[in-house]
């Protein structure tokens, strides 16, 4: 049977950090899709269709495996998701007992609701600094923000 996993997220935008996670769970499942999902609780920077983009150029020049699939989610429960596409785990990149705090009880909600596991995988600790909302800042106000994005995302930023 095939394996199916789901990484959700802001991805606002999408950092090197999200990268390495993506590109370790694309190797353990057989097909891997990168949700990106709207957080009510967060402000965004960039609308969804630009998220989505930048995922797909920044998998795509990162040369990681071609078994990933981007996709957006707008309405409804991340486990509704699952559900649609047979997906039966959740994967979470963690760089804290921070993320660990943060994280726990939705994958025991998402277990709740719908029985869909959720595995944390560590990233680089090179990237454990590293955040979307940090990376928003700098840009904000000037810095550079290459060593923490994908090209792509830089460019993007610097010339926006
Ligand atoms: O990158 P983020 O902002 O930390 O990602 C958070 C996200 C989008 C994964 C989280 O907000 C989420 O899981 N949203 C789905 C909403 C949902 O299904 N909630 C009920 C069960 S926890």
């Amino acid at each position: 049977m095939k394996r199916i996993a789901v990484v959700p997220g802001s991805f606002d935008p999408v950092t090197l950090g999200h990268l390495d996670v993506i590109e370790r769970a694309a190797r353990i499942f057989d097909e891997l899709h990168v949700l990106v999902v709207h957080n009510p609780d967060k402000s965004a920077l960039l609308p969804m269709p630009q998220r989505v983009s930048l995922l797909e150029r920044s998998i795509a020049d990162g040369g990681l495996p071609d078994n990933i699939v981007v996709a957006q989610w707008n309405v409804g429960l991340l486990v509704d998701y699952c559900t649609d596409v047979g997906a039966s785990v959740l994967v979470k990149g963690i760089r804290s007992q921070v993320d660990v705090a943060y994280e726990t009880p939705m994958a025991i909600m998402n277990r709740s609701l719908a029985g869909v596991e959720t595995v944390f995988l560590l990233p680089d600790p090179a990237h454990a600094h590293v955040s979307s909302s940090l990376v928003r800042q700098v840009a904000a106000l000037g810095g550079d923000v290459s060593p923490y994005v994908p090209h792509v995302v830089a460019t993007f930023l610097q010339e926006g």
